[in-house]
C-alpha cells in the first residue's frame, strides 16, 4: 500500500520508514511533486496535525498523513506549543527559541512541561490520530549538546539527563514522536 507522509523533513522520513510494515510503501511531498507550503494555523497541535493531512487529502485524494509537534510548558499557559518552531520570531534558529523560553521562565518556580506529537492519518477517507507525550521539566539551564530543538532545556520525567544528554537511541525508546509512530504504524500492522 502507498501512504503519503506530509513532510519533506528527511530524517522524520527515516524515522518512520524504520518503524512501519514492509508492505507500506512511504512516499513524501518530493515523491510527489509538492513544493508549496501546506497551511498550517491550527491552535493546537492536533488541529495544525489534522489541517496538514487534511489540505493533502483534499489536492491529491491519497492515503496520508501529517505530524506536529510542540513543547507545552504550564507556567507559560501552554506556550511555545504550537509556535515551537518559530517562538523567538520568523527567521530565528534553535537558541534563539531556548534563549526566550529560559527568560521567559527566569522567576518561575513551577517547571513542568510536556512534548506532544499528533500524527493524523488519513485512510480510505477516515481520519484518525495518534498522539504521543512525554511528561518533563524544563531547566534553568542547557545541558548536553546532541538532538535539537528545545532538548538541551527539556528533561523528561524519570531521568536525570536531559533530552540532550542521551543518545538518539534512548530518546527514541521515550519520545514523544517514537510513541505517536509506534500507535500508528501498530495500527496500520493490523489495518493493512
Ligand atoms: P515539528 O512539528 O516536528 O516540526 O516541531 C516543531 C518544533 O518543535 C521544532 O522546530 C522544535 O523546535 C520543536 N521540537 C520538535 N520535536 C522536538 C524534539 O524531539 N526535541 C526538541 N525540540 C523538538
Amino acid at each position: 500500500m502507498k501512504l503519503l507522509f506530509a513532510t519533506n523533513n528527511i530524517h522524520k522520513v527515516k524515522e518512520i520508514r524504520h518503524a512501519l510494515n514492509r508492505r507500506i510503501t512511504l512516499v513524501t511531498l518530493h515523491d510527489i511533486g509538492f513544493e508549496g507550503d501546506i497551511p498550517e494555523t491550527g491552535k493546537t497541535i492536533k488541529d495544525n496535525a489534522v489541517q496538514k493531512a487534511s489540505f493533502i487529502h483534499n489536492h491529491y485524494r491519497i492515503n496520508c498523513f501529517a505530524d506536529d509537534t510542540g513543547l507545552e510548558i504550564d507556567a507559560l499557559n501552554g506556550e511555545p506549543g504550537v509556535f515551537s518552531a518559530r517562538y523567538a520570531g520568523e527567521s530565528c534558529n534553535f537558541e534563539d527559541n531556548i534563549r526566550k523560553v529560559l527568560s521567559a521562565m527566569r522567576n518561575q518556580h513551577n517547571r513542568k512541561a510536556r512534548f506532544r506529537t499528533v500524527i493524523a492519518l488519513i485512510l480510505n477517507d477516515k481520519l484518525l490520530t495518534f498522539e504521543g507525550v512525554v511528561e518533563g521539566m524544563i531547566l534553568y539551564k542547557k545541558r548536553g549538546d546532541s538532538g535539537f530543538g528545545y532538548d538541551p532545556i527539556f528533561q523528561p520525567e524519570g531521568l536525570n539527563k536531559t533530552f540532550a544528554e542521551i543518545s538518539l537511541e534512548e530518546k527514541n525508546k521515550i519520545s514523544h514522536r517514537a510513541t505517536a509512530i509506534r500507535k500508528l504504524s501498530d495500527f496500520l500492522a493490523i489495518s493493512c
